[in-house]
């Protein structure tokens, strides 16, 4: 195979939709699928939402003609002659390996590319509970999706060099982002740097030693950062956040990467940041 033209993408949330945009916008033919009839409709509302937005910006000519090369569904078989499926479903390993397991049975090229946009969970992991380890790898991409030019291409230990060359060019030439290579190392190149600087801020805030604006303000002030870090993290999603900060903390075993108490309660209160309107701060 030396192009991708027909994209699958499993899940449509923040990243799946993203990425389906993406796809979609570069031409590709995208097939979404959710796990559900409603979170479908969600999915499908919060791609028209993105595409009329960067319509009313000047982005795309049309939104319509963007969406009507996406389809929304919950039919995981529809996916068979997909030639690269990207898995955007919830941070569980869980979860991803009966993906994985059910992709690998579906897809029927076996040139085909199963990648996950997972943000810790080791490529190998997914890879070993199917039959092509060769054609499994992470592409790995950023929040939000349509606006940041990063991807991060992770290959396992077996995957072939074709794999990840493959997704190169789809990521280069066909999205038009930038590809950076990382090992599969949990977190990858960005959030092993990232979420434990996130979580010293959320620590700082927890002990009282400043103010959630003022620690924000002061990176955005004083290091020219964006955004703070605590904006960061409601951004990225505090669920998501807590998922990497365990899975580095699993594989490094360091300190700095272990989740403060006050992001597991505020997880475990459903203050998950933007998603869910409150986190660190309230969104209307
Ligand atoms: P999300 O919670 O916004 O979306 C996940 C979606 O997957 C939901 O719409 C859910 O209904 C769907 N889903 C769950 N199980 C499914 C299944 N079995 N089949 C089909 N759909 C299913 O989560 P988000 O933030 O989009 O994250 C998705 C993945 O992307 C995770 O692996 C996360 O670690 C990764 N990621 C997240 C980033 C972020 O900034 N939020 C950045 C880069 C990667």
């Amino acid at each position: 195979m030396t192009a991708i033209e027909r994209v699958g993408v499993v899940g449509c949330g923040l990243m799946g939709a993203g990425i389906a945009e993406v796809a979609a916008r570069a031409g590709k033919d995208v097939l979404v699928v959710e796990s559900g009839d409603a979170a479908a409709k969600a999915g499908r509302a919060r791609l028209e939402k993105s595409l009329s937005r960067a319509a009313d910006r000047g982005k795309i000519a049309s939104a319509e003609e963007v969406l009507e090369r996406i389809t929304v569904g919950t039919d995981l078989e529809a996916l068979a002659d997909r030639e690269l499926v990207v898995e955007a479903i919830v941070e569980d390993e869980a979860a991803k390996t009966e993906l994985f397991r059910a992709l690998d049975r579906i897809v029927t090229s076996p040139d085909a590319i199963l990648a996950s946009n997972t943000s810790s969970i080791p490529i190998m992991k997914l890879a070993t509970v199917t039959e092509r380890p060769t054609h499994v790898m992470g592409i790995h991409f950023f929040n939000p999706v349509p606006v940041l030019s990063l991807v991060e291409l992770v290959p396992s230990l077996l995957t072939a060099t074709e794999t990840t060359e493959l997704a190169r060019a789809f990521v280069h030439e066909d999205l038009g982002k930038h590809a950076i290579d990382s090992q599969d190392r949990a977190g990858f190149v960005v959030n092993a740097l990232l979420i434990p600087f996130v979580l010293s801020a959320i620590r700082m805030l927890e002990s009282g030693f400043a103010t959630a604006e003022d620690i924000d303000e002061g990176l955005v002030r004083g290091a020219a950062h964006p955004q703070g870090p605590l904006a960061l993290a409601d951004l990225i999603g505090l669920d998501t956040t807590k998922a990497v900060a365990e899975s580095l903390y699993e594989e490094f075993k360091e300190p700095l990467y272990a989740p403060p108490p006050l992001l597991a309660r505020m997880v475990d209160a459903g203050l998950l940041g933007r998603k869910t309107g409150r986190g660190f701060y309230t969104y209307a």
